[in-house]
């Protein structure tokens, strides 16, 4: 054994005895106020449905989504990441950035319910394309520079609706730059970016295709999100959209990349966000279900990696339940 100085034993266990001795010398502490709740709303009324492939997740219309905006804000978390889908899919995904579109409506809805929770939205193309990619296709390609001026709008439109924050999720280069310029020249400069800047091919984004029915048609999403064995050209990625005027970016997913989070937290001042996804979520809950492990500790333990790597933000489908939990353990 290992000894100090005057030849004692150390003894690292004993600052392990009590949970208060715990408490009192732990290093990283997840807080309800850093957590994102993702909220997937969908066309149609008096919709409240649970998604199959992600238990616990619902599909909200925009006359009932307020519950969802007020179960967050009530629990203490600190923000909303909005969802939306199209009534009709289209090959330029118009809907998207329609200010009828159920997305635009629902940030107005969720404003006025909660306002003062930090409302982000996913800008995106991919629910509202009838190919289901991220962005316009010219042929079998999705188009660079067209996608981006439709993200751009779409982007534009969530401002108009009243976004706090939006976020690109469909990873085509420029896009930052032009969303940034855009919402500035219409006078939105006080609406942030949070890019996803590291989003990677995954295959833990199972589960949020079947909520989002964002499934592309044909073909995979390996032309434009980053390969998953790359790091040094996610921290590229980060880069640019740094120097574009991104205010947060986003690794994603978190779980399976806490080595780019790390990376991106040391190089990087903005603030970071990790978004533990669909994959990683509907994983833990179905061993859950099947009394394979502890679904409370194993969230917990989860989020805190997450912290630990250096994520700021986390967005994460337990926030809600997580929130709640730590209210309780502080009651206790
Ligand atoms: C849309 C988008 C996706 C996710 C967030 N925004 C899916 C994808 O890129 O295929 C994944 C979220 C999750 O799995 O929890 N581009």
């Amino acid at each position: 054994m290992f000894a100090d100085e005057g030849s004692r034993p150390v003894r690292l266990r004993r600052l392990r005895k009590t949970p208060a001795l715990r408490a009192l010398v732990r290093e990283i502490r997840v807080s309800a106020q850093q957590l994102v709740y993702p909220v997937f709303v969908v066309p149609g009324s008096g919709v409240k449905s649970e998604i199959d492939s992600m238990p616990g997740q619902f599909h909200w219309s925009v006359d009932r989504v307020a519950d969802a905006a007020r179960s967050a804000a009530d629990a203490g978390v600190g923000g909303l990441l909005l969802f939306g889908q199209a009534a009709i899919k289209s090959p330029s995904g118009s809907e998207a950035s329609d200010s009828d579109g159920v997305t635009q409506q629902a940030i107005e809805v969720i404003k006025a319910a909660v306002p003062d929770l930090v409302l982000c939205t996913d800008v995106c193309l991919c629910s509202y394309t009838d190919h289901g990619h991220c962005g316009v296709l010219v042929g079998d390609e999705v188009d660079n520079d067209a996608s981006v001026d439709r993200v751009a709008q779409v982007a534009l439109s969530h401002a108009q609706a009243g976004a706090d924050v939006v976020a690109p999720s469909d990873m085509m280069d420029g896009r930052v730059r032009a969303v940034r310029t855009l919402l500035d020249s219409e006078g939105f400069i006080d609406v942030s970016i949070m890019a996803y800047a590291a989003k990677y091919a995954s295959a833990f984004y199972g589960p949020f295709r079947d909520a989002a029915d964002s499934a592309p048609m044909f073909g995979d999403r390996h032309g434009y999100q980053l390969d998953p064995a790359n790091i040094r050209e996610a921290i590229r990625e980060v880069e640019l959209d740094v120097a574009e005027g991104a205010d947060i970016v986003i690794v994603k997913p978190g779980l399976t990349y806490l080595d780019v989070v790390a990376q991106v937290r040391s190089q990087f001042d903005v603030p970071v966000a990790a978004y533990v996804v669909s994959g990683e979520y509907a994983a833990i809950k179905a061993a859950a279900s099947r009394g394979w492990l502890d679904e409370r500790t194993a969230f917990m333990e989860t989020l805190t990696s997450v912290a630990r790597a250096g994520a700021d933000v986390i967005i994460t489908y337990s926030a809600i339940d997580v929130a709640r939990w730590m209210t309780e353990s502080r009651s206790r």
